[in-house]
């Protein structure tokens, strides 16, 4: 676009670069975006198939209302207490919209969830970074920012590193506007912020059905929170921002805890394995809550990515200070550990 048509606050703009995304059937290892290793439980598949009628010339429900009550039951609360989106990252959008605007600070802790920094640019907001010293450590900085709108992806990417429980807390007490912990990654941690909602009217937790039900595909996200913030973060979204089959996805997959739960363990144990065969072979490792496990290898990076690549195995690489030559590698696949574990031991 010729650079006189841009907004001006949009001049030099670096936008959010997500993974690499080959396309499918190539043959690709992909460990570089944390999706799930194992599929979608088939009642997910099945109730897709079913939704797939005539009824698809309708609009879906504007609130993804089966949704909403599903994902309510299943977590205690009130279906006004619950916003879903078009995947996380809609969520995180419409938080910009509803709390924070031209000229706002937005506080968070560095490194974390790039997405965040464009977000700012792209809503004329100021970003406030609050270094953090050690990765599971959260800024004790971060507390006393009077920013109106604060995220604390817990647990954190691309560290893997879960932060203390009191410490989130300590930082939601403080705040007098809202506190975002964006728990993406939580079903693979000890513990969640959940009990936080019983205490504060300030905190919104994030949720995604990417990681942790499989399906990073079908973008559905869903927010949890008091009525207020709920009700002021569904008011400034899209009228119709989940499709029907999102909808119904969303419903089969929370209520099939079973195989939730086998995807979670799975790739649980699998992450003992990588991450411990990694340190094996020289690693630096930061244990991991999460789906993927962040390491620094004992050579550098950026040629050890550019050799698993030319292996047709992707992992993601970080350039930029303070995690200049560390990489982040999804759990996978038993078989897929083999063969990238196979490929370093030659690389290295
Ligand atoms: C920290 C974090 N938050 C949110 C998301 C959003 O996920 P989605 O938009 O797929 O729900 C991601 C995805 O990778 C993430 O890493």
């Amino acid at each position: 676009m010729p650079k006189s048509l841009v907004r001006k606050a949009l001049e030099g703009f670096q936008p959010y670069v997500p993974g690499e995304q080959p396309p499918d059937g190539e043959g690709w290892i992909k460990l570089n975006t944390n999706e799930s290793p194992v599929p979608p439980s088939p009642k997910v598949l099945s109730a897709i198939k079913d939704a797939a009628t005539d009824a698809l010339r309708l609009y879906p429900s504007p609130t993804a209302a089966p949704a909403r009550e599903a994902i309510a039951l299943r977590f205690g609360l009130d279906p006004l207490q619950v916003a879903v989106g078009n995947g996380g990252d809609e969520l995180i959008e419409l938080c910009f919209r509803a709390f924070a605007g031209a000229g706002d600070t937005v506080a968070y802790p560095t490194p974390t969830y790039p997405l965040l920094e464009p977000l700012c640019r792209i809503h004329e907001a100021r970003p406030s970074t609050h270094p953090t010293e050690e990765f599971s450590e959260l800024p004790p900085s971060l507390a006393a920012d009077p920013a109106p709108l604060k995220f604390i992806v817990n647990p954190n990417s691309p560290s893997g590193a879960l932060f203390d429980q009191d410490a989130v807390e300590g930082a939601v007490a403080a705040s007098s506007g809202v506190v975002v912990i964006d728990e993406a990654y939580v079903d693979f941690a000890p513990h969640s912020c959940l009990p936080l909602l019983e205490r504060y009217d300030n905190v919104l937790l994030l949720r995604t059905f990417s990681k942790s039900y499989g399906l990073a595909g079908l973008r559905i996200g869903f927010a949890l929170g008091p009525r207020e913030v709920i009700e002021t973060l569904s008011s400034v979204k899209d009228s119709y921002n989940v499709d029907r089959l999102a909808i119904v996805a969303a419903v089969a997959a929370i209520n099939d805890e079973e195989h939730h739960r086998k995807l979670v363990d799975a790739v649980v144990h699998n992450r003992g394995e990588l991450g411990a065969a990694l340190a094996g072979m020289g690693f630096d490792v930061v244990p991991s809550a999460t789906n993927f496990v962040f390491a620094r290898p004992p050579k550098p990076a950026a040629g050890i990515v550019g050799a698993l690549r030319e292996r047709r195995i992707l992992v993601r690489h970080y350039d930029r200070e303070p995690i200049a030559g560390w990489i982040r590698i999804t759990v996978g696949t038993r078989d897929q550990h083999d063969k990238l574990l196979k490929a370093l031991k030659e690389v290295l």
